[in-house]
This record gives C-alpha cells, sequence and structure tokens, in this order.
C-alpha cells in the first residue's frame, strides 16, 4: 500500500532505504521514546536488519515516511490476536531534522483513516512512555484521545515509566 500526504508519502520499505534509514535513526532522542529493539548507535546493518524483517511482513503494515524523496522515518500498524483481534497498535518515529513540521501527526491521521476504512478494525491504540509530551500532543491533534495511565508500566534505559495509553475508536 502507499498513501500521498501533503507532506510525506507513507510506502513499503525497501532496499535502498538502508542509508537513509539508519542516517535518521541514529538518534538517542528518538531510541530514548521507541521500546528496546531500537538500538542507539543505530548502524547501517540495523538498517539492513529491519529493511529484511520489513520487507518480508505480510500480516502487519510497517511503511517507510518518505519525505524530499528519502525515508526519513518509520510508522506501523501491528494487529493484534484473539479476543483483541478487532484492535492494533499503532508506532511511529520521525527523523530529527522533520521535527515540528506537522508531518507524524498527518501520518497518523491519514495512515489510521486508511486502517478504519480497509480493514477490519475498530479501535488504535498508542503506548506513549511518561516523558513524551511531544508524542502525547502528536497523537491528539491526529483524532487520538488519552483513555489510561498504566502506572511503572515501562522499563527503560533502567528506570521505570508510566505508559500513557492513546486510541482512536472508529466511528
Ligand atoms: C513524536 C514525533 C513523532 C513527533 O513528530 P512531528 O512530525 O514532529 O510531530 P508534528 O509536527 O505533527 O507535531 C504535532 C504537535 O505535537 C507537538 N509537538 C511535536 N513535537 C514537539 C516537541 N518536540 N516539543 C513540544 N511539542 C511538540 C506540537 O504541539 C505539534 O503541533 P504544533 O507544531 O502545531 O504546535 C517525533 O518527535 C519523534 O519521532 N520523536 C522520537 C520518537 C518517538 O517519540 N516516537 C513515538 C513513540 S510513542
Amino acid at each position: 500500500m502507499e498513501l500521498v500526504l501533503s507532506k510525506s508519502k507513507l510506502r513499503p520499505w525497501n532496499d535502498n532505504d538502508a542509508f537513509s534509514l539508519a542516517k535518521h535513526a541514529n538518534n538517542k532522542k528518538i531510541a530514548d521514546n521507541m521500546r528496546d529493539g531500537f538500538p542507539f548507535p543505530y548502524t547501517i546493518d540495523d538498517a539492513q536488519r529491519w529493511l529484511n524483517m520489513a520487507m518480508k511482513e505480510t500480516r502487519h503494515v510497517l511503511l517507510a515516511i518518505e519525505v524530499n524523496g528519502e525515508a526519513a522515518g518509520g510508522i506501523g500498524i501491528i494487529f493484534k490476536e484473539n479476543v483483541y483481534r478487532l484492535s492494533a497498535e499503532i508506532g511511529y518515529w520521525l527523523g530529527e531534522t522533520h521535527w515540528r513540521k506537522g508531518i507524524m501527526s498527518e501520518a497518523i491521521a491519514g495512515l489510521s483513516d486508511y486502517a478504519f476504512a480497509k480493514t477490519e478494525i475498530v479501535r488504535l491504540q498508542a503506548e506513549i512512555f511518561s516523558p513524551n509530551i511531544a508524542s502525547m500532543k502528536t497523537i491528539l491533534k491526529a483524532g487520538f484521545h488519552l483513555e489510561a495511565i498504566n502506572k511503572k508500566a515501562v522499563f527503560k534505559n533502567g528506570g521505570l515509566l508510566d505508559q500513557h495509553v492513546y486510541a482512536r475508536i472508529k466511528e
């Protein structure tokens, strides 16, 4: 799938993305707000590993955020299973050179609209670590609302953090 928005294009990852992916992802300010597995430093090998996985993925939606002709970030929807199978989780990051231009709030809103229109899911949620005010404001702007704060749910970089759960429900 491909989604052409006004500030970016959301499209599948490809082999040519390794350099731009490593360039934009190699940032502690990004890694600190992501789950473990998003490394810092972020090397070309890490990028290649991600691309190999993402290009094979068939169940979930893992897309590059293309800005100015290069992959400058990532956004994905992970579909849940069993009784949660009409729910999905959304995750995202963007290279720092492109922050505060409205790119991610547009991307989240656009991908959410797409998911509600084209899949069976009725609920999308994002799980945001307590210090990440930027992500909370961004997801609010994309039409999500705060549902819960799970106290001390996250153990990241050797410390406990609260997890803020934001959701958008299909209308
Ligand atoms: C969070 C993140 C995705 C935001 O992307 P972005 O494209 O810069 O977001 P937007 O430009 O759409 O911002 C939307 C609103 O969020 C708020 N916001 C975004 N970044 C902010 C920042 N660094 N500080 C304060 N407010 C911020 C602003 O209110 C902004 O609206 P405004 O510019 O009209 O005032 C980006 O900062 C990022 O990749 N951070 C590191 C990784 C991460 O946190 N991923 C999410 C994990 S849950």
